[in-house]
Parts: structure tokens; sequence; C-alpha cells
């Protein structure tokens, strides 16, 4: 089975324990399909205030992170990594608001491509412009909105390539995914009674009539 391990960059290590601690992602990890492994550049900083930004130059707001400290972290990750893969099969991401929209697509793409996914979440105004061309990372933003830090991105990419991921999803789960997928879905009780109002499902749902129901799912889609 073709395991995807991320590599998660980050200065708020503890953000991202509660969600991957449960539901499908840590089913997935305990089945050893999907790992993630998180490093703080903080721990690869070397002066004693343990410092991961300065000002721009060339003025304006903010901070921008350092580029060694990530970029020290990233080798540490790529050596751990050296006898085991090819490098072509190591992608590093990193997140910004001018980045290129990630997509499904993508994510499929991701899943079935790289053995390790290297993601380096940004914060305060940014990284140092030269860990993108030194690392030849791909810039990725999940959408047209401006957030505080990359670790909402990162945990986004793990989420939506491991559902990629052979064995991460169960059988029927995945193979919804192939088919019409409705807007709309329903579950018991047939008609559910609110405030004094009676809310029904719609009647060919309740059919059992499979032709039927995929017409319905495709004109509401
Ligand atoms: N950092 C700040 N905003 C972002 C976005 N929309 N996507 C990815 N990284 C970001």
């Amino acid at each position: 089975m073709a395991k995807v391990t991320y590599h998660i960059i980050t200065i708020f290590p503890e953000a991202f324990g509660s969600y991957l601690g449960e539901s499908i992602l840590a089913r997935a990890i305990e089945k050893g399909i999907i790992d993630v492994k998180i490093y703080n550049p903080r721990d690869f900083t070397t002066d004693k205030h343990r410092k991961m930004d300065d000002r721009p130059y060339g003025g304006g707001p903010g901070m921008v992170m350092y580029a060694e400290p990530i970029l020290k972290a990233v080798e540490q990750i790529k050596n751990s990594l050296k006898s085991e893969i090819r490098p072509t099969q190591v992608k590093v991401i990193l997140f910004s608001a001018q980045g290129k929209q990630f997509t499904n697509e993508m994510a499929r793409k991701f899943s079935k491509k790289y053995k390790n996914i290297i993601l380096i979440a940004g914060h305060y105004e940014g990284i140092d412009a030269r860990v993108t061309k030194i690392l030849k990372a791909e810039e990725i933003s999940i959408g047209p909105y401006v957030l505080t830090g990359g670790e909402l991105p990162a945990m986004v990419l793990v989420d939506s390539i491991s559902r990629q991921v052979t064995g991460v999803l169960g059988k029927h789960e995945s193979l919804e995914e192939e088919r019409v997928a409705a807007k709309e879905v329903y579950t018991r009780p047939e008609v559910f009674e609110f405030k004094g109002k009676k809310y029904r499902v719609p009647k060919v749902m309740l059919s059992g009539n499979h032709k039927l129901i995929e017409e319905y799912k495709l004109k509401n889609k």
C-alpha cells in the first residue's frame, strides 16, 4: 500500500493534535496508511532567544520569517528520507494567499505522485522569499481570502489529499465520489417535525428506484 507521510513545519505544533487525533485521519494514521510529522523551526534557530522573524527590508508592516531555520528543518527531513526514497517523490509546498488555488484535482494528483509532502506554514507577513527559490517550493492558496497563518491550509491539504489515498476512506465512501453526488441528503425520520411544521423526505428518495433517484440527484446537483 502506498503510504503518504506529511512533514509539517510550523511554529504552532500543538495546533494539529486535536484534529489529527479524531475520526478518519486518526484511523488512517493508526492503520499506517498516512503519517504526520511536525517540526518546529524554532528548534533550528541558533540564538538564545530562538528568534524566528525580523522586520522586512524596504519597510512595510509586520514581520518576516527567517529563511535559515526553515531551510534547516527541510534539510533534516530530506536527510531522514535519503535512504528510502527518490527525490522526485518529495513535494515541498509553501502556503500563501497569493499562491496557486488548490483543487481536488491537485489533491488526487499529489496522493498518487508523492510519498512525502513537506508543508511549510508561514506566519506574520510571510517567509523570506529565498526559501521558495532555494527549495523550488510550490506556493499554494486554499482560497481567495487571507488567513493569519499556514496551519489551517496545511490541515486542509492533509485532509483532502489523504481521502484520495487508497484505504483511507471505506469502500463505500470512495465509491460515493465516483457517483452523482447530491446536494441534499436525508436520513431518518421520513417526516421530521420542527416547531409545529412537517418536513418530508422527497418521495423519490423513498421509492427504491435507483434510476429515478440518480435522475433526481442529477437535476438537483
Ligand atoms: N496564508 C494566508 N492566507 C492564505 C490562504 N488563503 N491560503 C494559503 N495560505 C494562506
